[in-house]
C-alpha cells in the first residue's frame, strides 16, 4: 500500500504550488464508494426521452469532518449517470444555475454539431439549453462535461462531470447490472486547501495545471467497494484535468479489457495494466474469489503526468459470490476503421501547450473542412512533453504510435488518444454524416490546461463536393 504522503512532495512538477495541500495520509479505505445514481428520463408522447440536468454550486463532504465547495449536476458534486440505447431519441434540458456561463459537451456522442455542447453552445446563467438527437452508435461508455472556452479546466475541476452509457442490441454476456456488477469508476485527482473547505490549485498554471495528491473515485476519497459476484465490469473514466493513470491491481492479477472509448472490442484482451489519459475510457471485467480483498492502483510512470503509485480503491469480495458467466470470446462485430487508398492525410503539430500547427484556438476560424462520411488519416506530431488528442463526433482507430501498433487492449474504436512526448501518432478517423458548414466540432488536447489555453481547433463536416464553398470564418463567441 502506497503512502500518499510521499506524493505530496513529488507532485510539484508542472503543477501549481501556490496553495499548500492538506496532509495526505495513507489510505485506510474507509468510505463506501459512491455510485452516481442513474438519471431516469421522462418519456413524452412521441417517445422522446427527456433528461433534466441542472448545473449548480454546493458543498460536499469528501474529507472527514469538512464540507468542500464543489459544483455538480443535480447535486453538489459530479452528476448522475445517463443511459440510453441506440435508436432512442433523447432530449437534454440543461439548466445553468452556476452564476456564470457554461456549456455541456457529450463527449463520445456522434451527433449534430449544434447539439454537441462545445464552446459555441453557451448556456447563459439562468438559461436552459435543450439539445435533442437520436442515438446512433454502438454501445459505449461516454461522458459529459462543460466545454466553455477558457473555463473548461475550472468547471471540470470543481466537479462538473458525469457518465453517459450507451446500450445497443448487440449484447454479449457481460456483467451489466448497474451499481451491482457493472460499476462506473470516475478517476480524478484533487488538491485541497489547508482547511479542506475548497479545492486548491490553479488549473491554468504551470505546464499541466493540476496534478492532485488526493485521488477521488466517483467523488469518494479513500474508498472501498463490496462486490458480491464472481466477475465485475468496471467502466473506468479518466475525468482528471491532467493526470494519466496506469491502472492495475496491487497483486498484479490479470483482467479482461472489453471496451475502449467508443465501444466494445471485437474480443477481450487480457492484461495486468492499462493506461488512460484524461478523457479516455476503458471497460474491464475482473474476476474475484470469495472473501478476498484487493486494491485497484495506478502505477507511476515517467510521463510528467503520471507520477507515483496511487491507490485508487479497495475491493472487498463477499464471503460467498454469485456466479457470473465467463467472459465471451467474441464481444462485438467490429469492423476496423480502414482508410481507403489515397485517403486524405491531415497533419497536426502540437506546439508548447497552447497551439496546434502554430495557431491558437480561434472560435471564429474554421481550421478544417471534412466531407461527410470520410475516413481520413490524422497524424499528430508532438515534439514536446506529454499531450493527448481528442476529436469530437468521430470514432478512430490508432494506426501507430512512433511507428508501432498500439497495445491490443487499445486497438478498438476510440475518440481520445495519448500522444507521448516526442512521438507521432497516426489515426484512421471515421467521420459521421451530420453536415453543418456553420457549426464546428472541436479537436484538442484533453489536458484541460492545454485545451483552455488554445491547443484546440475547429472542423466542420459538409456535403462531399462542397468543401471549397465553405466560409472559413464564422461568428463565434469570444
Ligand atoms: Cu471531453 Cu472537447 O471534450
Ligand atoms: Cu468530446
Ligand atoms: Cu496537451
Amino acid at each position: 500500500i502506497t503512502a500518499l504522503s510521499t506524493l505530496t512532495a513529488a507532485c510539484g512538477s508542472g503543477s501549481d504550488s501556490g496553495s499548500a495541500s492538506r496532509n495526505a495520509e495513507k489510505l485506510t479505505f474507509r468510505n463506501p464508494l459512491r455510485i452516481p445514481p442513474l438519471l431516469q428520463p421522462e418519456r413524452d408522447k412521441n417517445g422522446v426521452r427527456k433528461f433534466a440536468l441542472t448545473m449548480q454550486q454546493g458543498r460536499t463532504g469528501i474529507l472527514p469532518g469538512v464540507q468542500t465547495a464543489t459544483w455538480g449536476f443535480n447535486g453538489t458534486f459530479l452528476g448522475p449517470t445517463l443511459r440510453a440505447a441506440r435508436g432512442d431519441t433523447v432530449q437534454m434540458a440543461v439548466t445553468n444555475r452556476l452564476g456564470e456561463a457554461g456549456t455541456v459537451h457529450w463527449h463520445g456522442m456522434r451527433l449534430p454539431a449544434r447539439m454537441d455542447g462545445g464552446p459555441h453552445q453557451q448556456i447563459e446563467p439562468g438559461a436552459t439549453w435543450t439539445p435533442q438527437w437520436t442515438i446512433d452508435q454502438p454501445a459505449a461508455t461516454s461522458w459529459y462535461h462543460p466545454h466553455p472556452h477558457g473555463s473548461t479546466a475550472a468547471h471540470v475541476y470543481r466537479g462538473l462531470a458525469g457518465m453517459f452509457i450507451v446500450d445497443d442490441d448487440e449484447r454479449p454476456e457481460l456483467p451489466s447490472e448497474y451499481g451491482v456488477d457493472d460499476i462506473p469508476l470516475i478517476l480524478q485527482d484533487k488538491k485541497f486547501a489547508r482547511d479542506g473547505a475548497s479545492f486548491s490549485g490553479d488549473p491554468l498554471k504551470g505546464t499541466f495545471g493540476i496534478l492532485g495528491d488526493h485521488i477521488l473515485v466517483n467523488g469518494t476519497y479513500d474508498p472501498f467497494l463490496r462486490v458480491r459476484t464472481e466477475r465485475v465490469r468496471f467502466r473506468i473514466l479518466n475525468g482528471s484535468n491532467a493526470r494519466m493513470y496506469h491502472v492495475g491491481f496491487a497483486d498484479r492479477r490479470r483482467f479482461h479489457v472489453v471496451g475502449n472509448d467508443a465501444g466494445l472490442l471485437a474480443a477481450p484482451v487480457t492484461v495486468d495494466r492499462l493506461s488512460l489519459t484524461p478523457g479516455e475510457r476503458a471497460e474491464i471485467v475482473v474476476a474475484f474469489t470469495a472473501g478476498e480483498q484487493v486494491v485497484l492502483r495506478s502505477f507511476g510512470g515517467d510521463a510528467d503526468i503520471d507520477e507515483g503509485d496511487l491507490d485508487l480503491l479497495k475491493i472487498v469480495a463477499a464471503s460467498r459470490l454469485e456466479s457470473s458467466p465467463a467472459v465471451p470470446g467474441r464481444l462485438a462485430d467490429l469492423t476496423p476503421i480502414q482508410p481507403p487508398p489515397g485517403a486524405r492525410v491531415r497533419r497536426f503539430r502540437l506546439n508548447g501547450h497552447d497551439a496546434i500547427n502554430g495557431r491558437e484556438m480561434d472560435m471564429t476560424r474554421i481550421d478544417e473542412v471534412v466531407p461527410a462520411g470520410a475516413v481520413e488519416i490524422w497524424e499528430i506530431e508532438n515534439n514536446v512533453y506529454a499531450h493527448n488528442f481528442h476529436i469530437h463526433e468521430v470514432a478512430f482507430r490508432v494506426l501507430d504510435v512512433k511507428g508501432s501498433p498500439p497495445p491490443a487492449y487499445a486497438s478498438g474504436h476510440k475518440d481520445t488518444v495519448y500522444v507521448p512526448s516526442k512521438s507521432t501518432v497516426r489515426l484512421a478517423v471515421q467521420f459521421g454524416h451530420h453536415t453543418d458548414p456553420a457549426s464546428p466540432y472541436m479537436y484538442h488536447c484533453h489536458i484541460l490546461r492545454h485545451e483552455d489555453s488554445g491547443m484546440m481547433g475547429q472542423f466542420v463536416i459538409v456535403q462531399p463536393g462542397t468543401e471549397h464553398q465553405v466560409p472559413r470564418t464564422i461568428h463565434g463567441g469570444h
